[in-house]
């Protein structure tokens, strides 16, 4: 047996990728997966290139591994992932101790690509995009707690500005429904709880069935909640432009649909907006919001935000915050513009200072905090229905649970309540933390 060791950044269809790298090894028979990199005859790094210096930071993770392979040459090092499919033959040019590179569609090809190294002492590439390919050859997902992710599309045809995800992850490309519906029910019968789907832009989905029609993202979501087992289902990300009328009507009559979505919107002026191509403005988000909210008067929103993108005045920074106050996003995961090679925003002139680009990423942070406190504190005295996922780990003697708004609460309970969901009554909160009594 050889032990492989496997480093992920980036979003959580990364992380989804790496636990499909991990179980189509392990299926060999001849690997077993370690959490310690000293131990490893097998690095591998799955990396991401959405923002900051991605390429530096794998060269210098690369760095700090070449001191494991000086001191045994028989360990082979593969990349993967985004960087990986963007870079190409550039990184082995850079670090000649690399043997294998792999993209983000070829990553169910390393157990043959690692056999070839191993036999011909020669380094392999392959970042072709043979999309879906990768879904053939996984295993369905290991229990992990009672929630599970599952991809359902990849890919984005988009082309927001600033974005290489359309370079990376290649076209929108579904997952056939069926697939989907199989994994997901099997997952139900191994104890799984909730779903989170994952994909690029979900609301995008058009996966075939097995009749040869087309299964949209609303009749999927309904689909799922027919599924027995499966009381929860949440997705990520959606984007604005794709959001019809027919996915808000699902917030209406399945209830297994959580009351909080996750819908980015960027930045809240609409000169921003058209630069950063995002092809929908602040009105038309707007009118999404009020729709859902008549589905669903509970639901909560929360968004991705860059500040500082290139032309972004003071003054569309003030129609950003203004904007956050407006639809009251109840959490953001918000950043400092960062340009990516190859992107259009990237020739775009970047005007704003570093210490400017903190003090709006400062101020807007600062903005959504107090506002997730704020729902956070409607919350109290509130009846909950928590899905309960083991012991809290700062409390050790009470339980914890993740509400539908992504809350954590502890409280006091029996063992044989993990893995349920349980209703309680909110009585202390925190901005992210809230304990609770058992009802
Ligand atoms: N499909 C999603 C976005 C996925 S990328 C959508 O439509 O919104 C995840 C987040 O990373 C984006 O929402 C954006 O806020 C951020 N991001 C992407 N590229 C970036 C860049 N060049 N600089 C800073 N943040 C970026
Ligand atoms: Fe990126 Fe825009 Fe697609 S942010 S993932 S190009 S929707």
């Amino acid at each position: 047996m050889k032990n492989i060791y496997i480093k992920t950044w980036g979003c959580q269809m990364n992380e989804y990728d790496s636990s499909m790298i991990a179980r189509n090894l392990e299926k060999t028979g001849k690997y077993f997966i370690t959490t310690k990199s000293e131990q490893a005859d097998i690095l591998v790094l799955n990396t991401c290139s959405i923002r900051e210096k991605a390429q530096e930071k794998v060269f210098h993770q690369l760095g700090r591994w070449k001191k494991l392979k000086d001191t045994n040459p028989n360990i082979i090092i593969a990349v993967g992932g985004c960087v990986a499919t963007q870079e190409g033959e550039e990184i082995f040019k850079r670090s000649r101790y690399v043997d294998i590179i792999f993209g983000t569609q070829s990553l169910h090809k390393l157990p043959k690509m690692i056999n070839e190294v191993e036999k011909n002492k020669k380094f392999v590439i392959d970042i072709s995009f043979p999309q879906l390919d990768k879904f053939n050859y996984s295993l369905p997902i290991k229990n992990k707690g009672y929630t599970a992710s599952i991809s359902i599309m990849e890919g984005c045809n988009k082309y927001c500005s600033f974005c290489v995800v359309p370079y990376t992850r290649g076209k929108e490309i579904s997952r056939p429904s069926d697939d989907i519906l199989f994994e997901i029910s099997n997952l139900a019968e191994n104890g799984i709880r909730e779903i989170n789907l994952l994909g690029q832009n979900v609301n995008a989905y058009e996966g075939s069935t097995f009749n040869g029609k087309i299964c949209f993202f609303s009749e999927l979501l309904r689909l799922i909640s027919e599924i027995d087992g499966i009381e929860r289902i949440r997705f990520t990300t959606s984007n604005p432009l794709e959001f019809s009328d027919d996915i808000i009507e699902v917030y209406k009559d399945t209830p297994k649909l959580v009351s909080f979505l996750h819908l980015p919107v960027q930045s809240g002026s609409n000169k921003i907006l058209q630069l950063m191509k995002r092809s929908y403005t602040t009105e038309e988000y707007e009118k999404i919001i009020e729709k859902l909210v008549k589905a669903r008067p509970n639901i909560q929103i929360s968004s991705d935000f860059i500040v500082g993108f290139p032309g972004e005045s003071k003054e569309d920074f003030k129609q950003t915050i203004n904007f956050i106050k407006k639809i009251n996003f109840d959490m953001s995961y918000s950043f400092i513009y960062s340009s990516r090679p190859g992107t259009p925003a990237s020739e775009m002139k970047d005007e704003i200072s570093l210490q400017e680009k903190k003090e709006r990423l400062y101020t807007l942070q600062n903005c959504i905090n107090k506002q997730t406190m704020s729902w956070s504190r409607r919350m109290l005295g509130s009846k909950q229905c928590i899905l309960v996922e083991g012991q809290s780990k700062k409390y050790p003697m009470k339980l914890y649970g993740k509400t539908e708004n992504n809350r954590i609460v502890n409280f006091d309970g029996e063992s044989n309540m993990i893995g349920k969901f349980v209703k309680v009554k909110i009585n202390e909160v925190h901005t992210h933390i809230l304990n609770g009594i058992l009802l």
